[in-house]
């Protein structure tokens, strides 16, 4: 499916933020990821698990049953499952057949996060999941918090193009955080194996609306943005702003430095999970950004559900005109598409 070949959809074996660690309790929560219902949730001692999300018996949703102990009891006829995908109880009946079951998914809790994985359960390996100090999560001085989880009805690749060309910052944000030099500035690129990289130093440019609404700062800065991406579904954006060099008393001294991150989950094959979240210095800013920077991230989930109705209109193949900004995307979308073609391979290959 667009922009990938027919018959991809997603990667599967890979780490997926499925919820923020603070939206998990003792209250089931439901979410689809790749396609698959799941649902989260603490057991008893505190462990996060994920579990399949739909009854076998007649396909009711899990994650709108009761939680009682580490069980779900199906809000349908009462069978219930262990946090171990056992069926535990059928009330209609003594005996429960073997075979009657639930899926589990290795879960893991790291950083602000959640993270799934849907693939080969024997693959799931922590190593590969971005590591906190290197996102600034745990680095020294900073503060991390989750904002915002938003359902987008469009596909997730649309977000994740947008997150790797940062130039629409100039446009569609431009009332906001970014200012015509997001689109003009040169883009300096590195890739290595299931990561991607892009910055642009700007120098001496004017402000983006925010440093004034903020109170902090109304005048020109040096400025550098960008994003890394960790395939397949996770960006840790970073966003520096200092004084410029030719500035009489702070030259070069920086204003503010913050770090966001962008997660995107493949939902359906038309929709997915954005999750939001940034770690500044400056703890008592955040409280401001939290407000200021909703109706930008609305902007995106615009964006891309506006394209997902084009879409819908024009098919699966539309001609694309690309342009020079476009490199740092097009290079995400062949990592993903060879990452996909790869499972595809091992999975015909003879065992
Ligand atoms: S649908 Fe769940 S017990 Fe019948
Ligand atoms: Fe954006």
């Amino acid at each position: 499916m667009y922009p990938f070949r027919e018959g991809s959809f997603a990667v599967r074996n890979g780490w997926y933020v499925a919820a923020f660690r603070n939206e998990l309790g003792r209250d089931l929560l439901a979410r689809t990821v790749l396609n698959q219902p799941v649902v989260l949730y603490r057991k008893e001692d505190g462990e996060a698990v994920a579990v399949g999300g739909r009854c076998p018996h007649r396909h009711f949703p899990l994650g709108k049953s009761c939680l009682t102990g580490d069980t779900i009891v199906c809000g349908y006829h009462g069978i219930a499952f262990g946090a171990d995908g056992k069926c535990v109880d059928i009330p209609s009946q003594d005996v429960v057949p073997h075979a009657y079951k639930i899926p589990t998914y290795p879960l893991v809790e790291h950083g602000l996060w959640a993270w799934i994985w849907m693939g080969d359960a024997d693959k799931a390996d922590v190593a590969l999941l971005p590591d906190l100090e290197e996102i600034g999560v745990t680095a020294t001085g900073m503060t991390a918090r989750p904002f915002y989880v938003q359902e987008v009805q469009g596909r997730y690749q649309l977000l994740n193009d947008n997150l790797l060309d940062l130039s629409h910052l100039a446009f569609l944000h431009a009332s906001s955080i970014g200012t015509v030099e997001n689109a003009r500035a040169p883009e300096e690129l590195v890739k290595r194996p299931g990561f991607l990289s892009c910055r642009r130093y700007i120098r001496n440019a004017e402000a983006p609306a925010v440093m004034a609404a903020s109170g902090r700062y109304a005048g020109k800065i040096d400025r550098v943005t960008g994003m890394d991406f960790y395939l397949p579904g996770f960006h840790a954006g970073i966003g520096d702003m200092a004084y410029p060099q030719n500035h009489p008393e702070h030259a070069g001294e920086t204003i503010v430095t913050s770090r966001v991150y962008h997660a995107v989950t493949p939902a359906t094959p038309h929709s997915c999970i954005y999750f939001f979240a940034m770690a500044s210095e400056d703890v008592e800013g955040m409280d401001f950004m939290f407000d200021y920077l909703r109706p930008v991230l609305e902007e995106d989930k615009f964006a891309t559900e506006e394209i997902e109705k084009m879409l819908a209109i024009v098919g699966e193949n539309p001609d694309e005109l690309l342009i020079k900004t476009d490199r740092n995307a097009v290079e995400g979308r062949r990592m993903l598409q060879a990452m996909m073609d790869a499972e595809r391979s091992a999975a015909a290959a003879p065992a």
